[in-house]
């Protein structure tokens, strides 16, 4: 069914068109709901993410809440099997999970009984690296989410957006391919949220990381996005794709300027000419 691809060699040229980082191939998915009903949550998604060589990219996912988001993600996980159609990462098709994607999702996903730095050393528990290794590499990533100070306390000492640094840290410690982040932020304050997004622009600027970025905020897709794919209503379809302009910084004070604020109605402008009605917030 799919042709066979060759992978992208690991530091693809500039320039080189090579195999696209990311792609949905005429994506269906449905579920079956209690009273035995299909709900289709996904009809014929179809996307391309393309990596710069050597920057981190950041695609987002902007759609109402129920449209198929989280849906999506999960086909891209590998935790769900698609009715119909592929996704690709690296032109490799995704069958099942792997150590080459990494999920952070809304809710906080650490182990209660394990300290900061034994929950980020998880995964490399998993791959059999020896202790000194494992703390290295933790306390590194640890220093980098802002968690230097915490790396002994148990993750009831945090509060939420620390529990939320912590899960993004067990997540890069893997060094997946591709971070799927769903939602991540949607239980954080505002301030939290802010100081976390901008924590995410400049982890990712270190990691050099592929990002798909699942949020139904308007302000916080344009602030944080390369590109934007708007989703329809369920069945969730990629109605848009929109490349954000580069502001000239991502520092959080760029939400005050024209620039930005023109983008976002940019946005909203387009969902509303779209029909893409339901729930969707900008901003705080
Ligand atoms: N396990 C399931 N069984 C039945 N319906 C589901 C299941 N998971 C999700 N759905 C439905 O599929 C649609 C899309 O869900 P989801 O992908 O979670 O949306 P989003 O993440 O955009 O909020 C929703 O209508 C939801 O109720
Ligand atoms: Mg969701």
């Amino acid at each position: 069914m799919s042709e066979p691809t060759v992978p992208a060699a690991p530091q693809a040229s500039l320039g080189a068109s090579s195999v696209p980082k990311l792609e949905l191939r005429d994506l269906y998915i449905s579920y079956t709901d209690r009273a035995g009903r299909t709900v289709q949550a996904v009809e014929n998604a179809n996307l391309t993410v393309t990596n710069k060589p050597g920057v981190g990219e950041l695609a987002v996912f902007l759609g109402p809440s129920g449209c198929g988001k989280s849906t999506i993600l999960k086909a891209v996980a590998g935790l769900l099997t698609p009715d119909s159609g592929d996704v690709f990462l690296d032109g490799q098709k995704v069958e099942g999970t792997g150590r080459d994607r990494g999920m952070v999702f809304q809710s906080y996903t650490s182990f209660a009984w394990r300290t900061v730095r034994k929950n980020v050393e998880y995964g490399l528990e998993l791959q059999g690296v020896e202790a000194g290794e494992r703390k290295k590499q933790a306390d590194a990533i640890i220093e980098q989410v802002g968690l230097k100070d915490f790396a002994d306390s148990l993750p009831r000492q945090l509060s939420g957006g620390m529990k939320q640094r912590v899960a993004i840290a067990r997540t890069l410690i893997n060094k997946p391919k591709l971070v799927l982040m769903d939602e991540p932020f949607g239980a954080l304050d505002p301030g939290t949220r802010w100081g976390m997004q901008t924590l995410i622009l400049d982890v990712l600027q270190k990691q050099d990381n592929t990002v798909l970025f699942v949020t139904h905020d308007v302000e916080e897709a344009v602030f944080l996005a390369d590109v934007i794919f708007v989703l329809s209503a369920r069945p969730a379809r990629v109605l848009h794709r929109i490349e954000v302009p580069y502001f000239e910084s991502r520092d959080i004070q760029v939400k005050r300027t024209n620039q930005f604020k023109g983008v976002v109605d940019h946005v909203m402008e387009l969902l509303h000419t779209s029909k893409v009605q339901g729930n969707f917030r900008v901003g705080l």
